[in-house]
């Protein structure tokens, strides 16, 4: 099905559309979106008539755009680059999650109001589980990139439940002695470590870690540096790289597949996020092969 897209502006006066629009995905850029190709299959698979649109949102209208797309009937919204914290501050109730999170990445609209989550973590944790078999909570994790949006979402979420060991990397050093302290006061049960992404200092760490999590964009790009040295890996190491390149694996993924080391990428978790968004909104299970078959689709 075509995806739809939208300007703000537009929202002001909306287009009547056939099935209605009624779920969004709101970010700056937005073109590439592959949500409406993962959401719309998912609608019809369950027979509801509405569509799953893009609305291009800049910079400070988050709450604007919110509140035009309550008046326009729209049930639920997706939220992404880089609205995620401005969107905490725009919707009425936040849960408990979101708000440790330190981000909205959905949005749901049940008479007139606004109640805002966070799918990132929750779909971190579903998509180990289907991707290793394996429970973050049993887990020693390494975050690469811990000090940033995505990697902090994947930190404060091991942290919830309790993984056996966390390894907090980042390029900037200073942005985790704060995230450290954070995490500290949420558990004194996990053993926090902190590295820089020296190769050296990387490598000293990986005996002792099970999963290791790429949240920066190294990776998105073919001539990026890789972040671990070549023959770091071991075949008993899980690797998930939340980076997805459409134009072949990564070098990390690449480097998991010569060690043998099982691995996962970035579509993993925009599906499983965005499965736990589709659940907020219709309050019924996702249905997970039709939006894993409109993935594919896209990224074919
Ligand atoms: P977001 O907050 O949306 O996740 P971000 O602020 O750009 O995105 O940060 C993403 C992460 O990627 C950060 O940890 C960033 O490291 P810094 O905190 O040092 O900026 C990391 N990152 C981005 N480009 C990088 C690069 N070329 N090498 C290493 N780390 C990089």
């Amino acid at each position: 099905m075509a995806s739809p897209f939208f300007t703000f502006d537009q929202l002001h006066d909306f287009p009547a559309l056939t099935p209605p629009a009624r779920l969004a995905v709101i970010g700056d850029p937005i073109s590439h979106s592959k949500s409406p190709q993962m959401h719309n299959p998912a609608l019809q698979a369950c027979g509801i008539e509405a569509q799953y649109v893009r609305v291009q949102v800049p910079v400070g209208q988050v709450k604007q755009a919110f509140g035009l797309l309550v008046k326009q009937g729209f049930l639920g919204v997706n939220i992404t680059i880089p609205h995620k914290f401005e969107a905490l501050d725009a919707v009425d109730v936040v849960d408990p999650l979101a708000r440790q999170l330190g981000a909205v990445n959905t949005l749901a609209i049940r008479d007139g109001k606004m109640f805002g989550y966070n799918t990132d973590g929750p779909g971190f944790l579903r998509s180990v589980k289907e991707a290793f078999g394996r429970e973050v909570k049993d887990l020693r994790v390494l975050i690469i990139g811990a000090g940033g949006g995505a990697g902090r979402a994947v930190a404060v979420q091991s942290v919830l439940v309790g993984c056996k060991r966390l390894v907090l990397a980042n390029r900037t050093e200073s942005k985790l002695a704060p995230l450290v302290a954070e995490l500290s006061a949420i558990s004194s049960a996990v053993s926090f470590q902190t590295c820089t992404l020296d190769h050296t200092d990387i490598a000293q760490h990986l005996p002792e870690i099970d999963l290791i999590v790429n949240a920066t964009s190294v990776g998105m790009k073919v001539e990026d540096t890789p972040l671990l040295a070549t023959g770091g890996l071991q075949s008993r190491h899980l690797v998930y790289d939340m980076v997805y390149r459409a134009s072949g694996p990564t070098d990390l993924i690449q480097q998991a597949e010569q060690a043998g080391a099982r691995h996962a990428d970035g579509m993993c978790l925009l599906l499983h996020q965005g499965a736990i968004s589709f659940e907020h909104w219709f309050d019924i299970p996702a249905p997970l092969e039709a939006m894993r078959e409109g993935l594919k689709t896209a990224v074919s």
